[in-house]
């Protein structure tokens, strides 16, 4: 089968994104010239390994979100002086979008800024965590909040590495690749999984290139997020991200009906997408959704580190999406309730 691949156009940080079985072997076709040695940030839990064929030297990373964090920066980075990297060599990142964020941040303030190749081993992390240059870590007070752009040299998607995600993983990405259905509005459907995977990332790509640095645009991504935030927060992580996501973006399709941006076809477009073809927001998962109660999470979206200008939602509409600051609280409130007690109702 042939790769894909897709150029991010970013001036002198452009690279490329493949997509295919093998892509990582591949590796050392994107090690900076000049480089003489590598090290490899991996979680030792993941059953997929690259090797170059530089010097390199392995750190493994403990995997769950408690590690995400600056205590993890500093003791990859007394690792990579006792190594003798320098910032001329590489940095690879083997994992999910946690090892590329922690990988990916360690290489932008390792000698300000050495080169990182990211191998990303989840779905998730294909078609989104790998891709465009945002890094970062947790403190206690909030998730993401330390961080820097850095793009990665190329980010290679070996799809041998899904063989072995697991199940509720892979959701994840699917929650996300059904956000991608209406964020670009060509029909995903249509083909193959693994072309379906390199749009998603081509996707990303367009979107990165036109606001880099999240000014404008690049928002769109956060399509179904505002309530799967909320859900994730509130329900101490019953739904997985991906999941939360799922439900988002079908309530991010009722409110836009309750204000007459789009049509019932287009609700009904949603729920054949998430639920139908990718099984997501199942009845289970609303109805743990919905548990949370409204109040809660309206709440919640009150705190959403986004809601700069009351209640901020990514909203369909005719001429597709759009960042809608300020939508009433009672619309929100009214859309949610209806949404929950209609359940699975179109
Ligand atoms: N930088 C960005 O633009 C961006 C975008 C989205 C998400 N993120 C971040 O990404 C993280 C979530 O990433 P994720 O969903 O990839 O989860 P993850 O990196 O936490 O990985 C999920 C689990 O899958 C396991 N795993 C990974 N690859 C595997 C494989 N091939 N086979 C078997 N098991 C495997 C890991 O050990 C882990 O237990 C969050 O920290 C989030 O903040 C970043
Ligand atoms: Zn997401």
């Amino acid at each position: 089968m042939n790769d894909h691949r897709i150029d991010v156009s970013l001036g002198d940080r452009s690279y490329p994104v493949l997509v295919g079985h093998g892509v990582a072997k591949r590796i050392d076709e994107f090690v900076p010239t000049g480089a003489k040695r590598a090290v490899v940030i991996t979680d030792p839990a993941i059953p997929f390994t690259v090797t170059t064929s530089l010097p390199s030297l392995v750190l493994p990373i403990a995997g769950g979100e408690d590690h995400k964090n600056l205590s993890t920066i500093e003791a990859l980075c007394r690792e990579f002086a006792r190594f003798g990297l320098t910032r001329s060599d590489v940095v690879i990142a083997v994992g999910g979008g946690l090892v590329t964020d922690v990988a990916g941040f360690a290489a932008s303030v390792w000698h300000r800024g050495t080169a990182v190749i990211h191998v990303p081993t989840t779905l998730l992390g294909m078609v989104d965590a790998a891709i465009g240059g945002k890094t970062a870590v947790n403190v206690p007070e909030g998730k993401n909040l330390v961080g820097a752009f850095w793009q990665p040299r190329a980010v290679l998607a070996d799809l041998v590495a899904l063989d072995t995600l697991p199940q509720r993983e892979l959701r994840c990405g699917l929650g996300e690749i059904a956000k991608y259905h209406f964020i670009a509005g060509d029909d995903l459907l249509a083909v193959p999984l693994d072309a379906r995977i390199a749009r998603c990332a081509e996707i990303k790509a367009r979107i990165v290139e036109g606001d880099e640095r999240e000014s404008g645009q690049r928002a769109l991504l956060n399509y179904g997020h505002t309530l799967a935030h909320a859900l994730e927060s509130a329900g101490h992580h019953d739904l997985a991200h991906g999941e939360a996501v799922a439900v988002g973006l079908l309530y991010a399709a009722e409110l836009a009906r309750s204000l007459g941006r789009i049509d019932d076809a287009r609700v009904a477009l949603h729920h054949r997408v998430v639920r139908d073809e990718y099984g997501l927001a199942t009845d289970e998962q609303l109805a743990s959704a919905s548990s949370n109660g409204v109040e809660t999470l309206l709440d919640y979206m009150r705190r959403d580190k986004k809601a700069t200008d009351g209640l901020t939602f990514v909203l369909d509409g005719q001429r597709g999406l759009e960042v809608v600051p300020g939508v009433d609280e009672a619309t929100v409130k009214v859309a949610l309730e209806s949404f929950f007690a209609r359940g699975v109702g179109r």
